[in-house]
């Protein structure tokens, strides 16, 4: 009695899945007797499934293996994956009422469940924690090692661009110690430790030193609870900003901050342009003491746009020159000449043009009064201009 009960359960249950994706999940090879269980289950019809099972008890494991290997064929999505393996339970689970048959089967069915959903709980429950943790700009989850971390008992590691925004500007990393791309540079502790990569700074005596057993959770601390002051900001500290920029040979001044707060933009992120423009700051250029090797272009290029009611954009070499070198831009990404690139917003979304840092580190490219923030009557002072396309001539 209490195995038709759950039969019956069973069989709702499945309807139910059943009549949500009938149409789009119905593979072509499909044998007769599938065909027909499927269509004994749309009809909800206890009976005539007890009919089918009985009269084809022979070919019945070889039905069930059939849909666990289609279930597990690599090209199948996780809702393909269960919705297939239910059926096969289901098969499995009327196949031993009505048939006595093998309980085995059911077994095997049940395990693969319960691994795809584990399965799918680690993989969702990794993507939810890295888009959490990277939702400042430039904070970015590394995860190249992933396993031999977990083997050691370690998180992934967290790289905040903002803290170390904080005392050097692009150019010391980029690209004398990095490439500026993710996935590009083979970090590695080894490397590490050898005083390379990270360990350019991470060596005890610029920063905390990556060799020490204690500092491990610092940068491997990806989904602990110590990892929130990255996401809020709240690692900020005007205090402790004033010790870290004297002991890395820079300067933090929270005092010319309005409040003793750091300026945000609209997104509630981190306002570096006003940052400057109040002196809070001055991060280092380099790591040898030097004076800034290129140095900064001081003209101002003005972006006109042919669209009636878009603003033009100011495009600031003095902005852009003091955080990132000329090689970041010249030649690839923009060739040095005046009115010889359009920016399209297309390419933006893809990370080109602008888009190369708009969106990935700097503010974000859907921010758009940021840029687009000139009238067309309003050119400033002194502005290099390039044109906006003309219009086609009127057929
Ligand atoms: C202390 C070193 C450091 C500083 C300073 C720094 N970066 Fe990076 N940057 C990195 C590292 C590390 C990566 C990741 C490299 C990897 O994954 O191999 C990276 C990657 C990037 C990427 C690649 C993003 C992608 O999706 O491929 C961009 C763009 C970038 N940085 C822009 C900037 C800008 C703009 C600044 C200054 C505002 C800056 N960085 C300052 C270390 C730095
Ligand atoms: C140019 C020097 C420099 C480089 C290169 C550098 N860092 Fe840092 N990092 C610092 C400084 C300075 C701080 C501020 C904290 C301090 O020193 O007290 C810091 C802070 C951090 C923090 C904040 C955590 C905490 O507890 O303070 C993390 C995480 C971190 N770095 C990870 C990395 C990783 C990962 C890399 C390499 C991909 C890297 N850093 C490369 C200088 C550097
Ligand atoms: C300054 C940040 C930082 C600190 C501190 C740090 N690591 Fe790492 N570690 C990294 C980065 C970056 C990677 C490469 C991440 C990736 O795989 O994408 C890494 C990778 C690893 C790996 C993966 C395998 C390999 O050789 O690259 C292991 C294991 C590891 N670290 C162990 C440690 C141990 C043990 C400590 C403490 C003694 C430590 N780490 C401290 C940044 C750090
Ligand atoms: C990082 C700066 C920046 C941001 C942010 C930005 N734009 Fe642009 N946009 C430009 C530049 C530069 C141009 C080139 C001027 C032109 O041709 O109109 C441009 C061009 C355009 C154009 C005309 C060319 C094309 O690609 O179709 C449109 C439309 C446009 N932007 C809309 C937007 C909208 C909407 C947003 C916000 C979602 C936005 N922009 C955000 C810099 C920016
Ligand atoms: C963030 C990107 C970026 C950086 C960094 C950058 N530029 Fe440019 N540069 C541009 C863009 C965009 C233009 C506009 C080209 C156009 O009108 O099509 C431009 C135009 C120019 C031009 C022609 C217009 C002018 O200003 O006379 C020269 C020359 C130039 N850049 C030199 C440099 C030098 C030298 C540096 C380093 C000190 C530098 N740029 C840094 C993006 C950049
Ligand atoms: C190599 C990296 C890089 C590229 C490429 C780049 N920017 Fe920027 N941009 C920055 C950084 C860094 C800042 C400082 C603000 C920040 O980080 O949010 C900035 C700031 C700005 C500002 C100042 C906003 C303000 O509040 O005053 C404007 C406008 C701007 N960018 C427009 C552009 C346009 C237009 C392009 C393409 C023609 C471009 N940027 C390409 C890195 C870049």
């Amino acid at each position: 009695m209490k195995a038709t009960v759950s039969i019956i359960r069973q069989v709702v249950i499945i309807t139910v899945i059943v009549a949500i994706f009938f149409k789009s999940y119905l593979s072509a090879e499909e044998s007769q007797f599938r065909k027909k269980f499927m269509e004994n289950h749309k009809a909800n019809s206890l009976q005539a499934q007890s009919i089918l099972i009985k009269k084809n008890k022979d070919i019945i494991p070889a039905e069930i293996n059939s849909l666990i290997t289609e279930a597990m064929l690599p090209e199948k999505s996780y809702q393909e994956r269960v919705y297939l393996l239910d059926i096969a339970g289901a098969i499995a689970t009327m196949n031993i009422h009505w048939n006595n048959g093998d309980e085995e089967l059911l077994k095997k069915v049940e395990k693969l469940q319960k691994e795809e959903v584990e399965k799918e709980k680690k993989r969702t429950e990794g993507f939810e924690e890295i888009k959490k943790m990277e939702k400042v700009p430039g904070n970015f989850v590394m995860t190249a090692h992933k396993q031999e971390m977990a083997a050691k008992g370690l998180s992934p590691v967290i790289y905040p661009h903002w803290i170390h925004r904080a005392f050097f500007r692009c150019k010391v990393c980029h690209e004398d110690i990095f490439i500026m791309k993710r996935g590009a540079n083979d970090l590695s502790q080894a490397k590490i430790q050898e005083g390379k990569q990270c360990g350019m700074c991470h060596n005890g005596k610029i920063s905390f030193n990556a060799s020490a057993e204690e500092n491990c959770g610092r940068c491997h601390i990806v989904g602990k609870p110590e990892s929130r002051p990255l996401m809020d900001l709240s690692y900020y500290n005007g205090n402790k900003f004033k010790e870290i920029a004297s002991r890395v040979g820079t300067e933090w001044n929270p005092e010319n901050l309005s409040g003793g707060k750091l300026p945000v933009d609209k997104l509630g992120f981190i306002n570096w342009v006003e940052l400057d423009k109040v002196k809070a700051f001055n991060p280092r250029t380099n790591l040898n003491g030097g004076p800034d090797a290129e140095g900064v272009r001081e003209t101002n290029i003005l972006f006109e746009t042919s669209i009636a009611f878009l603003k033009n954009v100011l495009f600031s070499h003095k902005i852009h020159s003091t955080w990132v070198k000329c090689s970041m831009c010249h030649p690839d990404t923009f060739k040095p000449e005046l009115g010889a690139n359009r920016v399209k917003m297309i390419e933006m979304k893809d990370g080109k043009s602008c888009g190369r840092c708009h969106g990935k580190v700097a503010f974000t490219h859907s921010d758009c009064l940021r840029c687009h923030n000139f009238t067309k009557e309003n050119t400033p002072e002194g502005a290099l201009i390039n044109h906006a396309p003309t219009a086609a001539p009127a057929q």
